[in-house]
């Protein structure tokens, strides 16, 4: 199949603009808060969308709606349950109203890479998760991948007390709320599109995040550097409402989900290379990139490690140990 995606990667270029919806067409609105072509969620959604918009035309039509245009993520899920959008793929801190089972996702130092994380997530635990909100309404289609987070701030971050006293922008997650404050931070939750500004105007002092998110949104630029923690992961649940997609004509439903298994598979295997080239690209632009020896790095560990106790309750003992074995 990799001639098939190599295929497809060459129809979805920059510059061909996605095919306007027909009538009688099913639209299918996506929205998401990243760039289009230089962030692993991003690509994959307009992988995904000149996908069905080639292969679905005349049955279905997709159009994503990047860069938070459409909804931020803490509107996209009520929105989905009102039927205004159909697909988005918030990261997985984004679904605390909705299951605390993510939580493990969120906890420091749980998983030590990305493949890691896939083979946690392609477990049965994993793949039950998917459906863990469907009495809320809303349903799982895949796991799509990120990467592994970064810490900034407005000063050198070496050990975790130089974070004491800070302010850190966070997602909407208690167990990053908890992880900030294990470091002594001000954990100060925010939109992703506020993020920016808030760090340039010094509403926060610092923050977290995937390289492709530091790059995309330019956060290297307003902080003095960023520190490679490697400390958790973000990655992000392909969700829909489960009335609608049970509600679509089964070829429909059928198709959908096939494009995007392959698009899940094609795209997830590359995320590491995405972010790779982002750090690359921030050092390229003049941001300043610092590495930590074992010893500082251990006490980041030592630092945030104990928020686990706090969750275990919500997550599971069981979970967290079938989560550590994938990092053997
Ligand atoms: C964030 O809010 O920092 C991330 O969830 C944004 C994203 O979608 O990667």
């Amino acid at each position: 199949t990799s001639a098939a995606v190599a295929a497809v990667l060459a129809v979805s270029a920059p510059g061909i603009a996605a095919a306007a919806c027909d009538d009688g067409e099913i639209v299918i609105k996506f929205a998401h808060v990243t760039n289009t072509d230089k962030h692993p969620k991003g690509i994959a959604a307009s992988l995904l969308e000149s996908r069905v918009n080639e292969e679905m035309n005349g049955k279905a039509c997709m159009e994503v709606f990047p860069n938070s245009t459409l909804y931020n993520d803490d509107q996209v899920l009520e929105a989905m349950l009102q039927g205004d959008v159909q697909l988005a793929a918030p990261s997985l801190s984004k679904f605390e109203k909705f299951t605390k089972q993510f939580r493990i996702f969120d906890l420091p130092f749980m998983f030590k890479d990305i493949n890691a994380v896939d083979a946690f997530q392609n477990s049965d635990t994993g793949q039950a998760m998917k459906e863990s909100m469907v009495k809320r309404g809303l349903l799982g289609l895949a796991f799509w991948h990120n990467g592994m987070k970064q810490m900034s701030a407005n000063k050198p971050l070496i050990l975790p007390t130089d974070a004491d006293g800070l302010k850190f922008r966070v997602q909407a997650s208690d167990v990053l709320k908890a992880q900030m404050a294990a470091i002594g931070g001000s954990p100060q939750p925010m939109a992703f599109s506020e993020v920016y500004g808030a760090l340039q105007t010094g509403v926060v002092d610092g923050q977290e995040n995937t390289w492709s998110n530091i790059y995309g949104q330019k956060f290297f630029e307003v902080q003095d550097g960023i520190t490679e923690t490697n400390h958790g992961i973000i990655d992000y649940l392909l969700v829909t409402s489960s009335e609608w997609i049970d509600g679509l004509p089964e070829d429909v439903r059928t198709q959908l989900l096939t494009i995007i298994d392959e698009v899940t598979e094609a795209r997830n295997s590359e995320s590491t290379k995405v972010n790779e080239e982002a750090k690359q690209a921030i050092i390229d632009a003049g941001g300043v990139v610092r590495t930590l020896d074992d010893e500082q790095r251990a006490a980041w560990v030592e630092a945030m490690k104990p928020v686990w106790d706090q969750f275990e309750g919500d997550v599971g003992a069981e979970n967290i140990a079938a989560a550590q074995q994938f990092n053997s």
